[in-house]
């Protein structure tokens, strides 16, 4: 079981990085996209690879673009063991290629979006820790802050969600691995997270307390706000929740 793992080095970090970027509008695909002179991905995986736990990140890549997302992270390397492979056409095509690259030992899996390129290094080690202490597969949560109504195809209003149930769902996610790679070996459908495959498998997906930071950039409005976060004198980079 899951509590016997070794707590260091323990995990492998599947980072889906190959879409185009289409609602961030023209400027090429957007793990490649910069904030404080940076590419997305290597603000993602340099967080990732400061993480003790982390024993291999797997990086899908933009296709075409898989030797220059290489160097990028060359440096990224030096932390932890960084893989990269050509992604798919859809998410989850290119999650089930960095699964397919993970090497013999990590017993833990976190998939983890690109363009959550700020997400503190301190989320990624509590969804590590929720798996290593026994949960199957573990999502990190936000309260949903609007209130949020049922719309018909023409506009209408159907009624309004009960939203103290809602949660708003980011990355990373984490899975021990079989129970990961048996939802991917039975997914049928595209969907647009990894705990969903999980939960169709019907196996228990737990919560733990998301991040702001863990914002999904994607569209130009959150590129500027992270660029702002970024570049904000008001984080010192010591925070556990801060940008770093
Ligand atoms: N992703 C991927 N392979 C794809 C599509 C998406 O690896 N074929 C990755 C993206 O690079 C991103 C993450 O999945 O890190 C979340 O997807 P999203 O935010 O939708 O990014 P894009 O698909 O690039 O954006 P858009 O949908 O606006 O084109
Ligand atoms: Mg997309």
């Amino acid at each position: 079981m899951t509590a016997q793992l070794n707590p260091r080095g323990d995990v492998a970090v599947l980072v889906p990085a190959a879409g185009a970027g289409v609602r961030l509008g023209p400027g090429g695909p957007k793990a490649l996209r910069r904030i404080g002179g940076e590419p997305l991905l290597v603000h993602a995986v340099r967080r990732i690879a400061a993480a003790p736990s982390v024993h291999t990140v797997v990086v899908a890549a933009p296709p075409g673009d898989a030797d220059a997302v290489r160097d990028l992270l060359a440096p990224v390397a030096e932390l932890t063991v960084v893989a990269v492979v050509a992604g798919g056409a859809t998410r989850q095509e290119s999650v089930a290629a960095a699964l397919a690259a993970v090497p013999a030992g990590p017993e833990i899996v976190l998939v983890h979006d690109a363009a959550r390129a700020l997400t503190p290094t301190a989320l990624v080690e509590s969804v590590a820790e929720a798996v290593r202490g026994g949960a199957e597969a573990v999502v990190p949560v936000l309260p949903v802050v609007d209130t949020v109504k049922e719309v018909s195809a023409a506009g209408l209003v159907l009624g309004t969600v009960d939203r103290s149930a809602l949660r708003a769902v980011q990355t990373p996610q984490g899975f021990r691995r079989s129970v990961l790679a048996a939802a991917h070996a039975a997914a049928v459908d595209p969907l647009t997270d990894d705990a969903g495959l999980v939960e169709k498998q019907g196996v228990p997906v737990t919560c733990v307390p998301g991040s702001e930071y863990a914002l999904k950039i994607t569209r130009p409005f959150d590129l500027a706000l992270a660029e702002y976060l970024l570049t904000s004198t008001r984080y010192d980079g010591e925070a556990d929740d801060g940008p770093r």
